[in-house]
């Protein structure tokens, strides 16, 4: 008989650091609906969304994920020379072959001693990122760094219009995080087809209802005959705040029949949902950009409604993270805030980003991310690379300054 032997002394660990990337240009949700003809509280609040993020023709996934990793890695305080590991999830690549994650090695200066690939499965890729990493780090003792990259476009009036979105979510994986340890506690995976790719098609094909219906049933798989924690925060893959919202019900019903499942929400998720109504679905990032959404929001107003806020971690102790790709696979993550989240995660600033960004028309929206000849974009951009376009069939990047 096999003898499983337990390591006791296993060490802790989980994310050190995590940072953001949006682009610098928004579409308000309220003149796209107009524009399509639709009744605009059906995407303000049917679906849950109040602006999309718009990148700029300069703004390709290898520049937003190097933007989120050269922030993680800065505001850690780590030298790419320290990271032994760098993964990039992401269903928007420009190639079929040659990794996303080659490119962000060379802009952020990482050593030629580095494993460097990118991991794709919808958009749960980032997250089987992190838990590929994690093993990685408790035989290594080294850094990785994981990079979240995605621009979600459904076409000019597909039904996924309205949830589309653009961003970047770096997260550094440590031993003995500073902000939170992480640990795997449920799995589902199933062969469906609810949103896919073909290789011939310039846009997913999604069955937009059966989505829905596919990611609900990973939900109640991931969350179901645990013996739940009311107290922990709940983070959810956010394709649309909406969606969160009707998952969280169940959750919560499955929890105790006698929660209210609108307080409930209001105390342990609102706050991770904020982002992604100003931001849209950035896929792979989507769940690692609710989890800044939380965290920083979590530090403005730290109190919840029943609970008082005392103590280093303050009401914050675990969450529970549910991550959702299509076709379909997902896992549920249990994390552990450390006593130093709350250094770590006042370092972000993606909120007041938020609030700086550039309006745009739905004309220019439609000319940046749909046309051939977007033409020259020079507003200001927080960016500190580029992409300067295609010479000799490779993909050429530069840095800002
Ligand atoms: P739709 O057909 O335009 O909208 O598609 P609808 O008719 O289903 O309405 C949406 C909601 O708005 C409904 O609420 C309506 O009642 C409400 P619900 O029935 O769900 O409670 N509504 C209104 N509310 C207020 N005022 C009004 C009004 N009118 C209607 N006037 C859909 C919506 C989300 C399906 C579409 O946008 C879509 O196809 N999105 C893309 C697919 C998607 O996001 N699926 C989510 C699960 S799959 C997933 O998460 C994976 C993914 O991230 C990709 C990956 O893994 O790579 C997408």
């Amino acid at each position: 008989m096999e003898t499983i032997v337990k390591d006791t002394c296993s060490p802790t660990i989980g994310v050190d650091h995590i940072a953001a990337y949006v682009p610098n240009q928004y579409l308000p949700m309220e003149e796209l609906a107009r524009a399509r003809g639709v009744e605009p509280s059906k995407f303000l609040s049917g679906i849950g969304i109040r602006e999309m993020a718009v990148p700029s023709p300069a703004e390709d996934i290898v520049v937003l994920g190097a933007n989120a990793g050269r922030a993680v890695l800065e505001e850690a305080g780590i030298s790419p020379k320290d990271v032994g590991l760098l993964i990039v999830g992401t269903e928007s690549a420009e190639d079929k072959s040659k990794p996303t994650a080659t490119h962000i090695h060379e802009l952020l200066g990482i050593s030629s001693s580095c494993r460097v690939f990118d991991v794709m499965h919808a958009c749960i890729g980032a997250t089987y990122g992190v838990l590929s990493a994690i093993d990685w780090v408790r035989g290594s003792g080294k850094y990785a760094l994981v990079i979240a990259a995605d621009i979600a476009k459904y076409g000019l009036n597909a039904p996924g219009e309205a949830t589309q979105g653009a961003g970047a979510v770096a997260m550094l994986i440590s031993r003995s995080p500073r902000l939170m340890a992480l640990e795997e506690i449920g799995a589902y995976s199933k062969n469906v087809y609810d949103f896919w790719k073909p290789l011939d098609k310039d846009f997913p094909i999604v069955k937009g209802a059966y989505s829905a219906e596919c990611y609900m049933k990973a939900v109640l798989e991931c969350f179901s005959g645990r013996q739940l924690d009311k107290t922990a925060s709940f983070l959810y893959h956010t394709p649309y705040p909406a969606l969160v919202k009707q998952a969280h019900g169940r959750v919560v019903k499955m929890m105790d029949e006698n929660l209210d499942p609108r307080k409930h929400f209001d105390d342990k998720v609102a706050r991770s949902v904020l982002y992604a109504s100003r931001v849209g679905n950035i896929y792979t990032g989507s769940l690692w950009l609710s989890l800044v959404s939380f965290l920083e929001n979590r530090l403005v107003s730290p109190s919840e409604s029943n609970a008082a806020d005392s103590g280093a971690n303050a009401g914050l102790d675990s969450c529970y993270m549910f991550s959702y790709g299509s076709g379909c696979g997902s896992v549920l993550l249990q994390g552990t805030f450390s006593s130093t989240w709350r250094a770590m995660a006042q370092m972000s600033r993606i909120g007041e980003r938020l609030g700086k960004r550039v309006k745009l028309s739905v004309e220019e929206y439609e000319r940046l991310m749909y046309s051939d000849e977007p033409g020259n974009w020079d507003q200001p951009t927080f960016s500190h690379f580029k992409f300067e376009g295609v010479r000799d069939n490779e993909r050429v990047y530069a840095r800002i300054g």
